[in-house]
């Protein structure tokens, strides 16, 4: 009993100083990735708003053919990754700058031909053939977003912002969950 109490405690202590470790090296991660690159950092959409998204996007994608659905720095390939496997006749982009984020994003895509990943500046990339939008940005990048990709999408696209709106344009609707934090945003052009 005490042998099995005592290996019992040393690998509650291992376990819990790997995950201390491993949270610690993620949060200095993010912090140095957001700081450096003077951009949001790559936090994944998650939660009750990333679901109400996806499905928000699925009835969309459902009712049409041949979309191009474009991701503003798409992270992980959260929201990408399970639309492009669910919806192989629709073509998928995701513009990432941060690096590896971007590499797991391209590995986990690597079975889908309908998605690509690039590691590009997404105000350099032409959106102008883009339908659906997605974008999780700090609100400095929603103006540029307001100013830059907005007056190049065709009529009709669809742009779903999470957490943070574009400062003067008003959503065709929105949903929340609570608090501002909660909450995402659809723009019809
Ligand atoms: C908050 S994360 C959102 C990730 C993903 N869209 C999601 O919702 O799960 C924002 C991402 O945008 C990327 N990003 C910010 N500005 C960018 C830019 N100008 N070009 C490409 N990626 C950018 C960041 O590196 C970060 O990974």
């Amino acid at each position: 009993m005490f042998y099995f109490l005592t290996i019992l405690a040393l690998v509650l202590a291992v376990l819990g100083t790997l995950i201390i470790v491993v949270l610690g090296v993620a949060g200095a991660y993010l912090i140095v990735v957001g700081r450096f690159m003077r951009t949001s950092p790559p936090v994944p959409s998650s939660g009750r708003v990333k679901d109400a998204m996806l499905q928000d996007a699925v009835t969309l994608l459902e009712a049409q053919q041949n979309l191009t659905v474009v991701d503003l720095g798409s992270g992980w390939g959260t929201l990408l990754l399970p639309l492009a496997r669910k919806f192989p006749q629709h073509r998928f982009i995701g513009y990432e700058l941060a690096r590896l984020p971007y590499f797991i994003s391209r590995w986990r895509a690597r079975k889908l031909a309908n998605l690509q990943f690039a590691r590009q500046d997404f105000f350099t990339a032409d959106l102008v053939n883009a339908d659906v939008v997605f974008c999780f940005l700090l609100p400095t990048a929603m103006q540029q977003c307001q100013e830059k990709i907005v007056p190049q999408l065709q009529a009709g696209a669809v742009l779903y912002a999470n957490r943070f709106a574009l400062p003067n344009i008003a959503p065709l609707r929105w949903k929340s969950f609570g608090s501002a934090y909660e909450t995402y945003y659809v723009y019809r052009f």
